[in-house]
């Protein structure tokens, strides 16, 4: 089996509905359930044995060292961490324990247990760390897409947490030999996805009347990526990665963010007829230290491994779409209590007052 930690969000939780549609292996789930993670992203896995559920804490030593004790899994997914840029800003604390020393005490739990397993498991055993393009800082415009070499340089909290535990990561390898696995990924949408990023909050927010927050002047740039095109390439990696490799992953798909919008505001007004979304388009001020550009050369994945993206953004806009539709009652759920005090916090006090 496999331990998948952060698997009731947005990434993870597609992760494990992907692997059970492709695979039998059984998945031990490490969540915490922050505000981020929702149990009923798995509801159709209640009754599955081969999914078990263990609500607890990636930084939590003794109950890691149980859980790796207990079911012995062959790999390690690490998806848990705090991942939203802009919650990083008013609040980077949560961001260090968990992304950074929690996924060192993953990592150093896992080395352990790794030294005793016997010469087969030992040689198979791989720790697989998702992460992302962010810790490559941003683009200019004529500049090349990050390739696996760019050099760091994380320029938010919740990057610069991230490119830690990267770093972690790469030294575990180095130093002690961890058949470690690193993937560094653009921007996801797709179903599942928590309304505090940019593609679920504009759909949320358009269905119901609201403004869509348009961070600036739009003209940010960013590399997007269908969540199951992600969860392929992570499958690829862990079946084919080279042992202390990091690979890069993207959609080839770098658009603005005013046209992410715009585009938005047509699909959706194709399902919804009779309404012009693009009125509540509304600029506000910016994030502070805000990324200009992200895009990812995606060519290492591409040849080692043999994977592309099959969704292309317009194919998978419209999934997306489709999917936020059909699930009102799971949105209804994600967006009360807690939420409206982030909304309020984000977009009516301070950071983003509108411009
Ligand atoms: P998410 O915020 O939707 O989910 C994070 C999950 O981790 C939640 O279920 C949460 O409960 C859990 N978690 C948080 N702290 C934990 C802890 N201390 N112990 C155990 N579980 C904990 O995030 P996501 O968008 O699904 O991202 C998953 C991973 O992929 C993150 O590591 C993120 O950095 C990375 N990533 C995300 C994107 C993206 O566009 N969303 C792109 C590239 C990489
Ligand atoms: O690049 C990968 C990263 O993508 C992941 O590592 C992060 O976990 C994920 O959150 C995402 O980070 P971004 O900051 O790029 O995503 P977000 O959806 O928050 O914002 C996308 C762009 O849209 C960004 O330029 C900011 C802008 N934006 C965002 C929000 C929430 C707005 O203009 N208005 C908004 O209300």
């Amino acid at each position: 089996m496999i331990l998948v930690t952060g698997a009731a969000g947005f990434i993870g939780a597609n992760f494990v509905l992907d692997w059970f549609v492709e695979r039998d292996e059984p998945v031990v789930n490490l969540d915490l359930l922050t505000y981020a993670g929702n149990l009923g992203n798995l509801a159709s896995l209640r009754d599955d044995p081969r999914h078990v559920f263990v609500r607890g804490d990636i930084g939590d030593r003794t109950l890691v060292e149980g859980l790796l004790g207990r079911y012995r899994p062959r790999a390690i997914v690490n998806f848990a961490a705090e991942s939203h840029v802009d919650r990083s800003i008013h609040g980077p604390a949560e961001f260090i324990a968990t992304n950074v020393v929690g996924s060192f005490n993953l990592l150093d739990v896992a080395k352990a247990h790794w030294l005793a397993l016997p010469d087969a498991e030992r040689e198979a055993f791989r720790f697989l760390h998702v992460s992302t393009d962010e810790v490559y800082g941003s683009l200019g415009p004529g500049d090349p897409a990050f390739s696996e070499t760019t050099p760091y340089a994380p320029n938010s909290p919740y990057s610069a947490s991230k490119a830690a535990s990267d770093h972690l990561v790469r030294a575990y390898h180095h130093t002690y030999g961890l058949p470690t696995l690193t993937s560094n990924c653009s921007n996801n949408y797709g179903p599942l996805q928590f309304p505090e990023k940019l593609i679920p909050l504009m759909i949320v927010n358009a269905l119901a009347g609201k403004p869509l927050p348009v961070y600036g002047d739009g003209q940010n740039v960013r590399d997007w990526l269908y969540v199951g095109d992600h969860c392929s390439a992570l499958r690829a990696v862990l079946d084919g990665g080279r042992p202390g490799e990091t690979y890069n992953v993207g959609g080839n798909a770098e658009i603005r963010n005013l046209d992410v919008v715009h585009t938005l505001c047509r699909v959706l007004a194709e399902c919804v007829p009779g309404r012009d979304f693009t009125q509540q388009i509304a600029f506000v001020k910016d994030r502070p230290g805000h990324d200009r550009r992200y895009a990812i050369d995606a060519s290492k994945i591409r040849h080692e491994l043999a994977w592309a993206p099959r969704e292309t953004f317009a194919t998978g806009l419209a999934r997306t779409v489709r999917w936020y539709l059909d699930h009102r009652a799971w949105v209804d759920a994600v967006t009360s209590g807690e939420y409206q005090k982030w909304i309020s916090l984000n977009y009516e006090a301070g950071a983003s007052d509108p411009a």
